[in-house]
């Protein structure tokens, strides 16, 4: 069986998700992880038998390493994405694609650029099985035409999460509770709601004025193009990480999940559709549960040849609803959109 080399660049909260996924694959073999931080490089080398190092164009120098993981703040993703593609390499980054909009169109022209590696982006919740169970739904059209979708996510960050030298900073983040903890929800009503006609967003810093510049709570309204209206509320002021909720309304029933539980709400009645997974990745709760699958299907797309689904215009399309987001809520403004814009974010 082919093997492909892989490297992970960041050795921070999320690289152990990615470490354990790389371990576990068959047909992957870990051959260096990188961090500014030499010592947090060193320890993670020794741990799983790897080389290590400071600066991560020595990884892109090897010809063992085909795959590069990116797990670094938001801010290192487009300029290393960029010159692992240039380089040669697949890139799997974690989300957000970047923190502006300039940033993450240098991603994506490096890739047009590079048409024999691929850029996947990570949005492992898409492979949860009740968000699979969900999108079939909406597709299959079972429940008739699909008219609202909701999306409330409320949690919590207090001071000592902010101390890093990339988050709560505007420039580093590129925002705060929108692009980094609810990004995830905002891409689970894109992509069940599909195409964006407008939306209009506000955002605000309730409870951390004095750490943070970026908001820790935001709500937006969107217009789907089908007709169906979404809200989406998130929140780092809350007291808990209560489990992400979402609903969405068809013509005979609903939809609702809380956690990893999906309910079909029918008739006054409520049964259980999907039961909670196991978490197989071995990271935080809130995080999900799915790393492990997307990055499995990420490898086997690659060494298959075969163009992986969550590249980087599908990873653009619910980035670009959150730039959108901050710009509407500093504007006052509804972003509407039209012609090939609203065909790019179909
Ligand atoms: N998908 C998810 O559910 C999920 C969950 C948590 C974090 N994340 C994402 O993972 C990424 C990392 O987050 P984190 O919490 O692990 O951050 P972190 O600050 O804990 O770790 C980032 C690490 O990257 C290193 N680094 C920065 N620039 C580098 C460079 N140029 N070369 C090598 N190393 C570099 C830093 O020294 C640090 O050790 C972010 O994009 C975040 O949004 C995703």
């Amino acid at each position: 069986m082919k093997t492909l080399g892989s490297a992970i660049i960041g050795c921070g909260s999320i690289s152990g998700v990615h470490l354990k996924a790389v371990a576990d694959l068959e047909n992957a073999e870990l051959k260096a992880v990188v961090d500014l931080d030499e010592s947090k490089a060193k320890r993670v080398a020794e741990q799983y038998g790897c080389d290590y190092y400071t600066d991560y164009n020595e990884v892109l120098k090897r010809d063992d390493i085909q795959i590069v993981h990116i797990c670094t703040g938001h801010h290192q993703h487009a300029p290393v994405t960029v010159d692992a593609l240039n380089a040669g390499k697949h890139v799997l980054t974690e989300k957000p694609m970047a923190e502006t909009k300039a940033a993450a169109q240098s991603m994506l022209k490096a890739a047009g650029q590079n048409p024999g590696v691929q850029l996947g982006v990570i949005f492992q919740n898409r492979y949860n099985a009740s968000s699979q169970r969900i999108k079939q739904a909406v597709d299959s059209g079972e429940f008739g035409k699909l008219l609202g979708l909701k999306g409330i996510v409320t949690w919590h960050r207090n001071s000592s999460y902010y101390e890093t030298d990339w988050k709560g900073n505007w420039a580093t983040e590129g925002g705060g509770v929108l692009i980094n903890q609810s990004i995830h929800t905002l891409d689970l009503l894109h992509w069940f709601g599909g195409q964006v006609a407008s939306l209009k967003g506000t955002f605000s810093n309730d409870s951390l004025e004095d750490v943070i510049e970026v908001e820790d709570t935001v709500h937006v309204f969107l217009q789907f193009a089908s007709g169906a209206k979404g809200i989406f509320y998130a929140t780092n002021a809350y007291v808990k990480n209560s489990p992400v909720e979402l609903e969405l309304c068809f013509e005979q029933g609903a939809l609702v999940q809380r956690g990893d539980t999906l309910y079909l709400e029918q008739d006054g009645k409520l049964t259980v559709l999907v039961e909670p997974q196991v978490n197989l990745s071995g990271g935080k709760s809130y995080w999900g549960s799915s790393h492990e699958l997307q990055i499995r299907d990420f490898y086997e797309h690659v060494l298959e040849g075969k163009p992986f689904w969550i590249d980087g215009p599908e990873g653009y399309k619910t980035f670009g609803l959150v730039m959108d987001v901050y710009e509407s809520s500093r504007t006052g403004k509804t972003i509407t959109y039209s012609g090939a814009e609203a065909a790019a974010r179909s």
